[in-house]
């Protein structure tokens, strides 16, 4: 099967695997995993922040970063298809006690002024307070957006006009500083708290990290262990993450060139509503409403080609590139949509 479903579904190639194997370990709940704190190290460095700490899924690293820099009865503005809106079971308001105020963006994009609109007004016994603005770099569910740098510095004008902390869900950050060419530094210098995964188009089977300054990485260590995400020999972990950053990285630029090239073939089939400019990086969102077909008819008509791909919406469907697939496979996907399709 080529599975196009998700980044997430790689497994750890031989050299992965060996450097897990060969990884020196220790306790990290008492920070003596060397190759734990060798890591974090790397990614304050690649952050440009003070200190970055290890947790174990992209979800845990938002909830974390909200926990940290929010109290609870607060509002936080987020963009209304965001992952943490979206996909992370409500655990935000949940676990932080928070509000989200929801902004409706451009693929993915808020823009300065709409958060400016959101931000409550203080002096008003009527509003909550907001006290940040979560930013996705790149955007899950809007083809892998990269969220331009003008529209981030100009948020975070208004976020120190008006006194509001940034969150970063960079879990495809990586994906973002390789198609832009923007160092993952100069993204994340604008943010109070960045995560980044080694899970997804970094191919390593588990991990994630938020990166920030010492005090609120204090913060998020002491609400790590709260949440039971104390992990002790986790350096065989964090031995992928650091192979990962050493091999995975620049490769990202051929799963751009795959969905690239995917979304051009899927833009001239009969009925598929797609537009190939739309796909800055590796995930490929398209439109099945005027082919005559549903989403779910065309994963399974794929499937039983041996192409998996997931159905999001009644009309909507994501393929996504990955270090598991090459571009022998994305045209063997593409023979499969024509006769699905038609061209
Ligand atoms: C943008 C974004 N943020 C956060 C996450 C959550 O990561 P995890 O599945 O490791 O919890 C994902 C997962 O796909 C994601 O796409």
């Amino acid at each position: 099967m080529i599975d196009l479903r998700s980044d997430t579904i790689t497994k750890p190639t031989e050299g992965m695997r060996k450097a897990m194997y060969d990884a020196e370990v220790g306790d990290d709940v008492y920070y003596e995993d060397p190759t734990v704190n060798r890591l974090q190290e790397r990614v304050a460095d690649l952050l440009g922040k003070q200190s970055a700490i290890w947790v174990s899924s992209g979800t845990m690293g938002n909830l974390l970063s909200v926990k940290a820099l929010t109290l609870p009865g607060d509002e936080i503005i987020l963009e209304a298809d965001s992952h943490i809106v979206y996909y992370e079971g409500g655990g935000t308001p949940m676990f932080c006690g928070v509000q989200m105020r929801m902004i409706p963006g451009e693929r993915g994009v808020m823009t300065p002024m709409q958060v400016e609109h959101a931000v409550r007004g203080t002096g008003n016994a009527h509003f909550p307070r907001t006290s940040l603005v979560c930013i996705e770099n790149t955007h899950n569910r809007m083809n892998g957006a990269i969220q331009p740098l003008d529209d981030i510095t100009g948020i975070r004008k208004v976020c120190d006009e008006k006194g509001l902390a940034m969150h970063m869900d960079g879990a495809r950050l990586m994906n973002a500083s390789v198609a832009s060419g923007i160092s993952p530094g100069e993204y994340a210098k604008y943010f109070e708290t960045v995560t980044i995964c080694f899970s997804k188009g970094l191919g390593a089977p588990m991990g994630s990290m938020v990166a920030g300054s010492e005090e609120t990485m204090h913060t998020v260590h002491r609400y790590r262990k709260l949440v039971g995400g104390g992990q002790r020999q986790v350096g065989v972990a964090a031995a992928a993450a650091l192979y990962a950053l050493d091999h995975h990285v620049e490769r990202l630029r051929e799963d751009h060139e795959n969905a690239r090239r995917l979304a051009l073939a899927l833009a001239d089939m009969k009925g598929v509503g797609i537009d190939p400019d739309d796909i800055d990086t590796n995930i490929v969102y398209f439109d099945v409403t005027d082919t005559g077909k549903t989403a779910l008819d065309v994963v399974v008509e794929m499937a039983n080609q041996g192409v998996m791909m997931l159905p999001l919406g009644d009309m909507s469907v994501r393929c996504v590139t990955h270090l598991g697939v090459d571009t022998k496979d994305i045209d063997t996907a593409i023979n499969a949509f024509a006769e699905v399709f038609g061209r």
